[in-house]
C-alpha cells in the first residue's frame, strides 16, 4: 500500500463557536450570540483537514470517547478523505470539546480536554509511524499523556526516516515548560506563532528568541496573524514575508493551523522553503474568509475561487 503523505497525530475535539455576542461574557450574567456552529475542532484536526483537502494523503492518530462527539470528529475527517482507522475510540472516554467565544479576529475559548489527554507513546507503534513519509503533531500542552515524550516520538520518526513538523500552540497552564534542546533537533519544521515564541523562549524579540535556538532548531516558519510570517533557516537569511493581508476577516479561527497545511503540503513534495512559506501565508490569509478552520477549505475549486477573487492568485494544484 502506498504511504501517507502526511500522519497528524494528536488531539481531536469538536468546537462550538459562538458568534456575534453581545458584549463581553461576565460571570453571573447572560448574553446572547447572534448566531452559533458546530465544527471539527483541534488544531491537528484542521491542519490534517486542510492538508487533505489541498490534495495531501493524509491520516489521523488520536483518541476519542465512544460518543456523538466522537463520531462527529471522525466522519467530519473521514469526509476530508482523511484516513481514521488509526483514530481509537475508548469506552472509558469522552471526546473533548472547546467552546469558542468569538470577537472578530480573536476569541475566548475554555476546552474539555477529555480523550485527548490519554493519548500516550503507548498507542503509537513503529509500524504507525512507518506508514507515513512525515509527522505533524500539534498542541503540545493540551496533550498530558504525550508531553513528557514527545522528544521520543520525533526522534523515532525521524529514525524511521520520516520528515517532521511541530505546532506547540498555546499553554493554558502559561508555564511554557519546553525543553527545546532535546525536542528540536529532530523537528524539521517548527511551526509557532510569535507570541508563542517569545514565551517558549523567554525572549523579547523573534532574533532573541532564533538567537537562543540557533543551535537546536531546523527550519522556523514563524506566524505573524495579518503581518504574514519569518522563516529561519539554519545559516541563511531572516526571510520576511508580509502575506495576503485580508481586510474582511470572517474569523481567524484555524489560520495558524491552514498556515501550517499549506507549509506542509508544499514541504512534503520537495519545493523551497520560501515557497512553502509564500503559500502557508497564502492558505492562511484563505482561512479567514470563511466561518471557522475548515470553510474555506471545502474542496480546490472552492480554494482557487477565493484565491482568485480575493488575492488575484490563482493556485497550481
Ligand atoms: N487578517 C489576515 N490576513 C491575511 N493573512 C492572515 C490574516 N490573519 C492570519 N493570516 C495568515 O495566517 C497565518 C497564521 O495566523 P496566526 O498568526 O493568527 O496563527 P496562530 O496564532 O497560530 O493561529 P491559531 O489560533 O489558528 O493557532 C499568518 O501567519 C498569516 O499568514
Ligand atoms: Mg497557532
Amino acid at each position: 500500500m502506498d504511504k501517507l503523505d502526511v500522519l497528524a497525530i494528536g488531539e481531536l475535539n469538536v468546537d462550538l463557536i459562538l458568534n456575534e455576542i453581545d458584549g463581553e461574557v461576565e460571570v453571573g450574567k447572560e448574553k446572547l450570540a447572534g448566531n452559533m456552529s458546530l465544527t471539527l475542532g483541534s488544531s491537528t484536526a484542521i491542519f490534517a483537514s486542510n492538508l487533505s483537502s489541498l490534495g495531501a494523503k493524509v491520516g489521523f492518530l488520536g483518541k476519542v470517547g465512544v460518543d456523538a462527539f466522537g463520531e462527529f470528529v471522525t466522519q467530519k475527517l473521514a469526509g476530508r478523505g482523511i484516513d481514521t482507522s488509526l483514530v481509537i475510540a475508548e469506552k472509558s472516554l469522552s471526546t473533548g470539546a472547546t467552546v469558542v467565544l468569538n470577537y472578530g479576529e480573536d476569541r475566548a475559548m475554555v476546552t474539555h480536554p477529555g480523550a485527548m489527554d490519554f493519548l500516550s507513546m503507548k498507542d503509537i507503534t513503529d509500524e504507525h509511524l512507518a506508514s507515513a513519509k512525515h509527522i505533524h503533531f500539534s498542541s503540545l500542552f493540551l496533550q498530558a499523556g504525550l508531553k513528557k515524550d514527545i522528544h521520543r516520538l520525533f526522534a523515532k520518526a525521524q529514525a524511521l526516516g520520516l520528515t517532521t513538523s511541530l505546532d506547540t500552540q498555546w499553554d493554558p497552564a502559561e508555564k511554557w515548560e519546553f525543553d527545546f534542546e532535546s525536542i528540536l533537533p529532530f523537528v524539521d519544521v517548527f511551526l509557532p506563532n510569535e507570541t508563542e515564541l517569545l514565551h517558549l523562549t523567554n525572549t523579547a524579540t523573534v532574533e532573541a528568541a532564533i538567537e537562543k535556538l540557533k543551535p537546536y532548531v531546523r527550519n522556523l516558519a514563524v506566524k505573524r496573524g495579518n503581518k504574514g510570517s519569518v522563516l529561519y533557516r539554519p545559516g541563511q537569511e531572516l526571510l520576511e514575508l508580509s502575506g495576503y493581508l485580508n481586510t474582511d476577516v470572517v474569523d481567524a479561527i484555524g489560520a495558524g493551523d491552514s498556515f501550517n497545511a499549506g507549509f506542509i503540503y508544499k514541504y512534503v513534495n520537495g519545493t523551497s522553503l520560501e515557497e512553502c512559506l509564500d503559500f502557508a501565508n497564502l492558505t492562511g490569509a484563505l482561512n479567514t474568509t470563511a466561518v471557522g478552520g475548515t470553510g474555506a477549505f471545502a474542496s480546490k475549486e472552492l480554494l482557487s475561487e477565493i484565491a482568485l477573487r480575493k488575492f488575484n492568485i490563482s493556485i497550481d494544484f
